[in-house]
């Protein structure tokens, strides 16, 4: 099931994700570090420690939005850390960030789609995505595409939202993510759809296994999950 921000509306699931972070994009940081408590930084670094062993020099962050886990990465000290997203505005805001800490030359933003990537394949030694996959229209041909433009022996780590299994963390979390998130959601982005569509998105995406067996359809090898935060977030470690 496709899960849309706009459900009135008639735009594809692409066109309508793209509008919503466009709209959002200005309260985006502030929104995701309020309503996580700071988690999803801890999340991000654990992802990117995850890198460290395979030391990669060139880096393609997936869906990158205002550049935080592109920023992360930075700390893997690569070559260059390429970022691609479909949103103009998160763009925006992510370039002023790399800007003001004088990163501009080794990291580089970009518009794109991450199902239709421009550039070749076996490209780079490691391809990341946080909070990224599960907005993807069409997740079979985002995955394909990420093991297409990484290199033989390349490294992708995919960061998500996941669902907490356990008494009493899923049922707070339940109760968190669909009453209070959106509610605050909605008062803090200006937005009515964009933090119904979050708990909408992640309780209809794959995850654990389910995500696993995606990933190996893709063409991905050695694929291992690790929940993080009792499971609210996942992080996804897959070779070429
Ligand atoms: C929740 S944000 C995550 C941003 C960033 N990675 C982070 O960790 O904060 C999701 C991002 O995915 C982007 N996105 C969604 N579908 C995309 C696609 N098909 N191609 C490129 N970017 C996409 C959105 O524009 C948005 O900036």
């Amino acid at each position: 099931m496709n899960v849309v921000p706009y459900k009135q509306e008639t735009g594809s699931k692409k066109e309508q994700v793209a509008q919503m972070f466009d709209k959002i994009s200005r309260r985006y940081d502030f929104l995701n570090h309020f309503l996580s408590l700071g988690i999803d930084i801890s999340w991000r670094k654990k992802a990117i420690k995850l890198l460290a062993p395979y030391a990669p020099k060139q880096i393609l962050d997936i869906a990158t939005g205002t550049g935080d886990f592109a920023l992360e990465a930075m700390k893997l000290n690569p070559d260059q850390v390429v970022g691609v997203d479909i949103s103009p505005g998160m763009l925006e805001i992510g370039r002023k960030k790399i800007a003001e800490k004088g990163l501009d030359h080794r990291i580089q933003l970009r518009q794109g789609d991450s199902e239709n990537l421009d550039f070749n394949d076996n490209n780079f030694d490691a391809v990341i995505v946080s909070f990224g996959v599960r907005n993807f229209e069409d997740l079979h041909a985002g995955l394909k595409e990420m093991h297409r433009v990484m290199k033989p022996e390349g490294t992708a780590v995919i960061l998500e939202f996941s669902k907490p299994q356990s008494f009493p963390y899923k049922q707070l979390y339940g109760f968190y993510f669909n009453n209070v998130l959106p509610t605050i959601g909605r008062m803090l982005s200006h937005d009515r759809s964009a933090y119904r569509y979050l708990p909408e998105s992640v309780a209809h995406f794959p995850s654990g296994k389910d995500f696993l067996e995606k990933l190996e359809k893709a063409g991905f090898n050695n694929c291992i999950c690790k929940t993080l935060t009792f499971g609210i977030s996942s992080v996804y470690l897959a070779r070429k």
